[in-house]
Order: structure tokens, then C-alpha cells, then sequence
């Protein structure tokens, strides 16, 4: 397994190229069960949730070829699919659920693995199979896996989530393409994510409104062609690498960021002391002066401070002058990076679904492991902040959502390498 050696205290300067957003491309990439005709992602991330994501698809008979170094995604699924995901492939990526709704409306069943819970949560999937369900699909769990039919096709619905669920709001959202007549998803997520596939559905021939507004229109076709759309920029990589000059110091600009994919973010960042300058190339990051000072976060559904921000926050806070409290209200366990951040002598207490930072003029390097995605970000970003060297260990949770990240900090001045063992 792989670790990461951060050395802190170099201010950064220079400016990182910003990737096509994984969460983006996790449910761009089912759609393409959607269509015999090909489906092509240009601008997509280079990442291993990705690749996964690929095994899966072929799995059930897509062909996916990835061109230009893994910037481009050649899909087309014109021959027989086979409707099982195993959970072999499922159990390394809870997005493997995605496949679910356009399985259901291509083929009119759908055999997939119930993902299991991960470190962050249960992660449930009632909310997908509640909206399912409402388009006409019967699904029942067995042995594991949801075996779902919608004998006669899917039909339109008016369907409310209780909860703004991302993946219920996509899976539903791409059955309902295909489903006859009118479907109404009220309370549905708004991520940009969905923006970005409900546009890509469009190029394909789907008629959707509303996606922005939190209630979805979608009038169900015959069919769905081909088409070639562009990934969105990847906010959550745009936020966490906004707080690497934040946390260390120096002027870094994002190239391909804009304010509008982290509004809320951004606010915070300001309140916190951090300037973030729109240029005609991206958004430009540094410290207004010294030391940043103690804000208050509380993660919320888009457009609200979002969730996989928190742990990189934190980071930042561990080290601001005065105390900050973070409260995680998506997931039930999302502050394991604490635990770690305490081992580079930060001052962190956790109550629940409640943290409370007091910041520290410095924390220390230390050997800290990754226990997932978004809080292995964190560390390496206290890392260069950090007095001494910090070892990460278990990157391999990193590398499902950052791209060659040592390479893109070593270019802006951290001193970070790869250890490979
Ligand atoms: C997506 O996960 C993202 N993943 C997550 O990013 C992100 O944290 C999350 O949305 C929230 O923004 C992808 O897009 C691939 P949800 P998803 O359904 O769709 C509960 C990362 O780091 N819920 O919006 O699984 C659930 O337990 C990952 O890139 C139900 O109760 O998230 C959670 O508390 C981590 N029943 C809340 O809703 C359901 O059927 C939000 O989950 C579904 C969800």
C-alpha cells in the first residue's frame, strides 16, 4: 500500500489545473446504458473510482474505451447487456448503484448488489427504491442483492424524497428518461452533478426541466441517441485544493475553477480571512494576512456547504486563531479524520454529530492513515502546514477521487512525495 510524505511550512505559489468532476462522471457514465448509441465523455478525471466504475459497465456487456491518456470516455452498449452487477465490483463503490435505474429502463430488470455501508455511513437505499418503485418497477432484496423488474416498461410518477438524495435523484431521474408520460421529483437534489447529467440526458434526446430548481420535470421518449458532452469542472477537488495556499501559505490559482460551483464554500473561506480573486482562467487563493480566524460550519444539501468539504475544512480550522464547530448533518460518522488531526496535536472535541476546533499556532507532522476519501485529503493538506514531516498511510482511498495529487502540490512548492510499499 501506498503512503504520502508531506514536509510542511513551504508557502505554495503556482497554479494547479483542475479535473473533471468524479461525482460527475460516476453517473455520466450508466447513461450510456441508456442508449444503443455511443456516448463519449470528454474531459473526465483520471481516478480509480473511475476505472471501477468502467469494470462495472463492462461487466454488463458496454464497451468502454478510454482514450487520451483517460481524458476521454468512448461508451456504447449497442450488443446484449447482462443486467447483474456483481458485488464483487458493487462493494468497492457505492455508485456502482447507479446502474439500477438505467438497467430498469433499458433492459425492464436489474440485478444489483446492495452496495453495504462504508466508513462514512450506512448509506442506505430506500430513497432510490421508493422513486423506482413509484415509476411501476417491482424490487425486492435477496441474498444481498435487489432483484428488480418493471414487466410492461416504467411509467411516469410524481415522486417526493424525503431526503435531497444525490444518487436517488440521479438513478430516478435517468429511469424516468425512458418511462412513459410525465414524472415529477420534487425535493430533488440540486448539486450541480445533476445539472451537468441532466444536461448531458438532454443532448441525448431526454426532455427535462427544473433541475436547478430542486423539482424535476422529465417527459419520457421512445428512446435516447448518441452524444458527446463535457465533464463539469470537479468542485470538491476546486475547494480542497483552495485551502492548500489557505493552509500554507502563498497565491495559488485554480485553473478551471469558478465561484459559482462553491458559493458557500467561498463565504466561508472569506469569513475565515482567505481572499478568492475570479480570474479569466480560474480562482486565485492566499491568505488576506497572518493567521486565519475561527468560523462556524454547518454542511448542508447543495447550494449549502457541502459535506465533502468538511473534513479539508477542519484542516484549516485545527490551526485558526480562536474556535471553530463544525456540524456534519449528511452522514452519521464523517469525523474520522479527527481522531488523526488530534495526532498532529490538534485540539478537536467530537460530540455526535458536532466538532469543536480550537485552533493551535502549529500542528506537528506525525504518521496519520487514511480512513477515507475526503478525510485522507485533509491530513495531507495538515501536512503542509505541519512543523516536520507527516506520513500518510492507506492513499489508496486517495486516489479514488484526486488525480496524481502529489504531482499537482510538488508543482505549486509543497514537498510531498509518493512512497510506494
Ligand atoms: C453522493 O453520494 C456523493 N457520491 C457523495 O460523495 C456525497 O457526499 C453525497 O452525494 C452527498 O452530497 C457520488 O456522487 C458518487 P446521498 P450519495 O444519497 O448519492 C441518506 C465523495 O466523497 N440516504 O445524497 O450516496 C444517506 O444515508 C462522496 O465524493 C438515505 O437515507 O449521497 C445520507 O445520509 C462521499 N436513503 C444522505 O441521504 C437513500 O436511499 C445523503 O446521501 C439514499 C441516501
Amino acid at each position: 500500500m501506498d503512503s504520502i510524505i508531506v514536509k510542511g511550512g513551504a508557502p505554495l505559489q503556482g497554479v494547479i489545473p483542475i479535473a473533471g468532476a468524479k461525482n460527475a462522471c460516476l453517473t455520466l457514465m450508466p447513461a450510456t446504458l441508456l442508449s444503443e448509441e455511443p456516448l463519449t465523455l470528454t474531459n473526465a478525471p483520471r481516478l480509480s473510482d473511475i476505472a471501477t466504475m468502467t469494470e462495472l459497465l463492462q461487466s454488463l456487456g458496454a464497451e468502454v474505451s478510454s482514450l487520451q491518456d483517460g481524458r476521454v470516455l468512448a461508451m456504447s452498449t449497442h450488443q446484449k447487456i447482462n443486467h447483474v452487477a456483481d458485488y464483487d465490483i458493487v462493494r468497492k463503490m457505492r455508485a456502482s448503484n447507479l446502474v439500477l435505474g438505467p438497467l430498469l429502463a433499458r433492459e425492464g430488470q436489474a440485478v444489483v448488489s446492495m452496495p453495504g455501508g462504508c466508513a462514512i455511513g450506512a448509506r442506505p437505499m430506500d430513497l432510490h427504491i421508493h422513486g423506482l418503485e413509484a415509476l411501476g418497477a417491482t424490487i425486492e432484496l435477496k441474498d444481498g442483492y435487489l432483484h428488480a423488474k418493471a414487466v410492461g416498461g416504467l411509467k411516469g410518477a410524481k415522486i417526493h424524497l424525503r431526503v435531497a438524495s444525490v444518487g436517488a435523484t440521479e438513478n430516478i431521474l435517468m429511469a424516468a428518461t425512458l418511462a412513459k408520460g410525465t414524472t415529477v421529483i420534487s425535493n430533488a437534489a440540486r448539486e450541480p452533478e445533476i445539472g451537468d447529467l441532466a444536461a448531458c440526458l438532454r443532448a441525448m434526446g431526454a426532455q427535462i426541466e427544473g433541475e436547478a430548481t430542486g423539482t424535476i420535470t422529465i417527459q419520457g421518449v421512445d428512446r435516447l441517441h448518441g452524444a458527446t458532452h463535457s465533464v463539469i469542472a470537479d468542485r470538491i477537488e476546486l475547494g480542497t485544493f483552495m485551502l492548500a495556499p489557505a493552509i500554507a501559505g502563498g497565491e495559488v490559482e485554480l485553473l478551471g475553477g469558478r465561484i459559482a460551483l462553491v458559493q458557500a464554500f467561498c463565504e466561508k473561506l472569506d469569513a475565515a480571512g482567505i481572499s478568492v480573486e475570479e480570474t479569466d482562467k480560474g480562482l486565485k487563493v492566499a491568505r488576506k494576512n497572518g493567521r486565519v480566524s475561527a468560523v462556524d460550519v454547518r454542511t448542508e444539501v447543495f447550494p449549502g456547504f457541502p459535506t465533502d468539504l468538511q473534513a479539508q475544512m477542519m484542516a484549516l480550522l485545527c490551526t485558526a486563531e480562536g474556535t471553530s464547530v463544525l456540524e456534519e448533518t449528511i452522514f452519521e460518522n464523517r469525523f474520522m479524520h479527527a481522531p488523526e488531526l488530534m495526532r498532529m496535536g490538534a485540539e478537536i472535541d467530537v460530540q455526535g454529530g458536532v466538532a469543536t476546533v480550537t485552533g493551535v499556532d502549529r500542528l506537528k507532522g506525525a504518521p496519520v492513515m487514511a480512513t477515507d476519501l475526503r478525510a485522507s485529503v485533509s491530513l495531507i493538506l495538515a501536512g503542509l502546514a505541519a512543523e516536520g514531516e507527516t506520513l500518510v498511510s492507506r492513499v489508496y482511498h486517495l486516489d479514488r477521487g484526486y488525480e496524481r495529487i502529489e504531482e499537482k502540490l510538488r508543482a505549486v512548492g509543497a514537498s510531498i512525495e509518493r512512497v510506494h510499499s
